[in-house]
């Protein structure tokens, strides 16, 4: 009988089965709410039936709560309640775990009266990932099946259990034998009548308090994570396990609510869906090019990251430089990174993935690569004649790649007889560790080409975002917006260790002027003379990097540059601003830290309105996950443009006119920030 849309219930004899098939992963939505609750009423009014189980169809039981109905209106049943009618349910429930139970999938289960899983299931409460707390007693049922000190470091990390570690744990009774989650069901329904399948109520279990796990985990999570709002939150709800169920319960959803309330949660879900809202793009119906093997040009650090990253999806990757110094470097490199893959546990051998790498001297080779990645170095005159060889060289169908960071990709297809073959594939340093991948779709890119850079990230399983053709993308582009609003911020008076340590402070993983010395000052230095021709003459120019240039201090790569090797401030730093400062006559003035992080912020949010409203970025939510996944965007903010949402455009229209009165040239408001204050048009409504 369907007791809901995606709930229902069939009986044999003394037994009922009860299916939920609510695909793609079977999240705990109003109709499998319904159903459920519908089971319930229906197994209590039919006393012929001594026996049920609960199973869901497809590739996992359920995933968790609905996560798009939250900030919604809520819908009877709750699925607390729902929980709550299993476990009080006269029937005997057995509910069968397969694929990834997580969140409410596990609180239904842990609401049921034994719990089977087949082989590879794995279980969680991830929902502290999301800024919230499992809400429909997960912080109360752990605690009882598996000890308040497994329950609280599992809630505060949301980690994926292994079935081995949750059955030791007591959160799963047994492996199934069966195969399909069906035939287990039937299996433990019947095991149960026939007495030889155990079952009990999870609430009626006691708990022993362990403050002495509580301390830890509010100590670790206050040294780790103290930006965040759920996990000291996650903490109380398991302390309150100690209470009587429906007590403990209700401080649950009183700190469930106030999680749900936080501007965080509405960032980490953000974030959640970002990260699987880029490879939606027009392109994705075009076929991709087959790729078997792929070339990369250029043995350098970013080379070699980009070969480690090609071996360890599994392809063989030709390595082409000029010397054999330079490819015997690289091979070191890509060594030297598998080795590291092997110590984290990401890679049983490096030596076999090593020897799906071959080095070639000369260019010709590159004539066998399905695919070739050029990351050479960032000057137009070298990537243009390399272009210009590879378009002689290269096999028909081959795609043609380059991952340059800044440079024109129009100008560079222009070199090759077969501009649609070529794209941008902007990787992010160290490539093979960084999830983000921008895919530059130039003027006369093919949707095939583009769809074979989109099939590639998904087996190097990175974070693919499509990019228009601009100065700097759009990571690049942003980044050098926010680092001038720091660099005039550090001239108009905030130190520059006051301005890392705010914007630290407020999440991200390193501040503006650490990330200089880490990526070298060059970098931007070299920048900054490609620009100088076209240079706005309204535009201001902070020379204190450039000064230092001037005297070798790079950053880390020479020792030192806004920062000594052991983190305090450089002198010579302090000094060239000094000197700057002097020169320009400018009285240095003090800033709140508040101010500092609003002005690297709104930066950001200017930068990227212009990138959605140029058509550079397809949605704003693809700038957002640019920021979370290549930058150091801090997770529980969500993103430049969730931030623009959330503060207002109407606010940031007048902070922006109001930071333009010293700056007019730098604070410019968008127009379509503008427009959207007056509309109250949200970037939310265009992902
Ligand atoms: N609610 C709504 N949609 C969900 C969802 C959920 N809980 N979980 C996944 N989805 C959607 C995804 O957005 C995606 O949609 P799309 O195809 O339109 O992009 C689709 O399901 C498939 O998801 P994935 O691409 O992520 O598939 P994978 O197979 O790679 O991963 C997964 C599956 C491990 C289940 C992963 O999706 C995941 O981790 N989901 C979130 C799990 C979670 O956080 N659960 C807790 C929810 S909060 C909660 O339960 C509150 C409760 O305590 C009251």
């Amino acid at each position: 009988m369907q007791l809901s849309d995606t709930v229902d219930l069939t009986t044999e004899g003394e037994i009922a089965l009860i299916r939920i098939d609510n695909p793609p992963v079977n999240a705990a939505g109003i109709s499998v709410r319904e159903g459920l609750a519908a089971a319930v009423d229906w197994l209590a009014q039919t006393p012929g039936i001594r026996a049920a189980a609960l199973y869901a169809a497809g590739r996992t039981f359920v995933a968790g709560a609905d996560i798009r109905e939250f900030g919604k209106p809520p819908q009877d049943p709750w699925l607390p309640e729902v929980c709550n009618r299993l476990e009080s349910c006269p029937t005997p429930i057995a509910c069968i775990l397969h694929g990834t139970t997580l969140g409410g999938g596990l609180e239904i289960a842990m609401g049921c009266h034994a719990r089977l899983a087949l082989p590879g299931a794995r279980v969680g409460l991830p929902e502290v990932l999301l800024g919230i707390l499992p809400g429909a007693g997960g912080t109360q049922r752990m605690p009882r099946l598996a000890g308040v000190a497994f329950a609280v470091e599992a809630i505060t990390t949301g980690r994926q259990i292994p079935l081995h570690e949750a059955r030791a744990a007591g959160l799963i009774d047994a492996e199934a034998t069966e195969d399909m989650p069906e035939a287990a069901a039937r299996a433990a329904a019947h095991a149960i009548l026939a007495g030889t399948l155990p079952t009990r109520r999870t609430g009626d279990l006691s708990v022993t308090p362990d403050p002495g796990a509580l301390d830890a985990a509010r100590t670790r999570i206050r040294a780790r994570q103290p930006h965040l709002f759920s996990p000291l939150k996650c903490v109380d709800a398991v302390e309150a396990a100690s209470l009587p169920l429906d007590a403990g319960l209700k401080t649950e959803r009183a700190l469930y609510e106030a999680c749900q309330a936080s501007p965080q949660r509405a960032g980490l879900i953000h974030a959640f869906f970002a990260e699987r809202a880029t490879a939606k793009v027009p392109e994705a119906a075009a076929t991709p090019h087959d790729i078997t093997s792929i070339g990369v040009i250029g043995a350098g650090t970013m080379g070699a990251g980009i070969a480690t990253a090609c071996l360890l999806a599994g392809f063989p990757v030709l390595l082409n430089d000029r010397s054999t110094e330079a490819l015997e470097r690289g091979r070191n490199t890509i060594r030297a990174n598998l080795d590291g893959a092997v110590k984290r546990g990401k890679l049983d051998n490096a030596e076999d993935t090593l020897a799906r790498l071959d080095l070639a001297d000369t260019l010709d080779a590159m004539a066998k690569a399905d695919l070739i990645i050029e990351a050479a170095f960032e000057d137009m005159t070298v990537k243009t004649s390399l272009f210009a060889a590879l378009d002689g060289i290269a096999r028909p169908g081959a795609v043609l790649a380059t991952n340059t960071s800044y440079l024109d990709i129009n100008q560079i297809a222009a070199a090759t007889s077969r501009p649609e073959a070529v794209l941008g594939l902007h990787f992010f340093s160290p490539a093979h560790v960084m999830k983000l991948l921008e895919i530059v779709v130039a003027d006369r890119t093919a949707p095939e080409t583009a769809a074979t850079g989109f099939a590639l990230a998904k087996r190097l399983r990175k974070i693919p975002v499509r990019s228009g053709v601009c100065d700097g993308f759009i990571g690049n582009r942003i980044l050098r917006s926010s680092r001038l609003a720091m660099e005039y911020a550090m001239l108009d008076g905030a130190p520059f260790e006051q301005i890392d340590a705010a914007i630290e402070a407020a999440g991200w993983a390193m501040g503006p002027f650490r990330v200089s010395d880490l990526a070298g000052l060059d970098i931007a230095f070299a920048q900054r003379k490609r620009r100088a021709a076209t240079r706005p003459a309204a535009e201001r120019y902070v020379d204190t990097p450039d000064r230092l240039c001037a005297q070798g201090f790079l950053g880390r790569k020479t020792g030192a540059g806004y920062y000594l090797e052991d983190g305090t401030p450089n002198p010579a730093a302090l000094a060239a601003l000094e000197a700057e400062r002097r020169e320009k006559g400018l009285a240095p003035r003090p800033f709140t830290d508040a101010e500092i992080v609003a002005r690297y912020l709104t930066a950001m949010i200017v930068e990227a309105t212009q990138i959605v409203a140029e058509g550079i970025a397809l949605k704003p939510i693809d700038v957002d996950a640019v920021l979370l996944f290549g930058y150091g965007f801090p997770r529980h903010l969500g993103g430049p443009l969730l931030q623009a949402d959330l503060i207002g455009a109407a606010t940031l229209v007048d902070r922006i006119e109001d930071y333009a009165r010293e700056d007019a040239h730098f604070w410019q408001v968008p127009p379509r920030l503008r427009d959207m204050a007056g509309t109250g048009a949200r970037f939310e409504d265009e992902n």
